[in-house]
C-alpha cells in the first residue's frame, strides 16, 4: 500500500509540480492513475471531496485498488480514457505519464466529456510537441504550459481551460 491514515504519499518533483498545477475544483479524476499517488494527494488536499482514479484494464485497476488499500478515500474506476467519468460530474481531470499521442487519442475519443470539464492537466512523458500542436490547433481550450525537472529530465505540463 502507498499510504495509510494521514501519512503523505511520496511524490517526486514531476508529480508535485502536477499537483500544484491542478486547480482546487473538485470532483476530479486521475486518468491512468497507475500507482495512485497523485490521486491520493488530490484527495488529501480536499478531505471529503470526490476523487476518482481510473485504469483502462482490469489488471492495472486491481493493482491500483491494492496499492490504495481498502480504506482509501480515492474511488477506483475501470475503463478507457475519460469514459468511466460519464455522469459523475467531474470538474477536472489529470492525464499524465502516457505519450502525447495517447493523450490526444483519449481526448479525441470523448469530446463531450473532455469539453464538459472545467480544467484538464496533461503531462505527457514524450511527444509533447504534437500534443501541443493539436491542442492549440483545436481551438477548444486556452492552454497554459509549464515545465519541471526531475533528475536530468524536463517534463512539460499543460493546464487547459475551455474557451
Ligand atoms: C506510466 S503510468 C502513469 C501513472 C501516473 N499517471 C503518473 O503520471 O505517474 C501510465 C498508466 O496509464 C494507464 N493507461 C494507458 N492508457 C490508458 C487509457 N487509454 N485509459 C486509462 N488508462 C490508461 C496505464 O495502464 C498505466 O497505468
Amino acid at each position: 500500500m502507498i499510504a495509510t491514515g494521514t501519512a503523505p504519499a511520496r511524490l517526486g518533483p514531476r508529480l508535485r509540480h502536477l499537483l500544484e498545477l491542478c486547480p482546487e475544483e473538485y470532483p476530479v479524476a486521475d486518468v491512468g492513475s497507475g500507482h495512485g499517488r497523485l490521486a491520493l494527494e488530490l484527495a488529501r488536499r480536499r478531505p471529503g471531496a470526490e476523487v476518482y482514479a481510473t485504469e483502462a484494464r482490469p489488471g492495472p485497476a486491481r493493482e491500483l485498488r491494492r496499492l490504495l488499500g481498502p480504506s482509501s478515500p480515492v474511488l477506483v474506476l475501470e475503463g478507457p480514457g475519460l469514459e468511466p467519468l460519464q455522469g459523475l460530474g467531474c470538474r477536472g481531470a489529470v492525464i499524465a505519464g502516457m505519450g502525447g499521442h495517447t493523450i490526444r487519442e483519449i481526448l479525441q475519443a470523448s469530446p463531450a466529456l473532455a469539453l464538459g470539464l472545467d480544467w484538464l492537466c496533461l503531462q505527457p512523458m514524450q511527444d509533447w510537441e504534437p500534443l501541443w500542436s493539436w491542442v492549440t490547433g483545436s481551438g477548444w481550450w486556452d492552454p497554459q504550459g509549464t515545465s519541471c525537472r526531475e533528475r536530468s529530465r524536463i517534463y512539460r505540463t499543460l493546464l487547459l481551460r475551455p474557451r
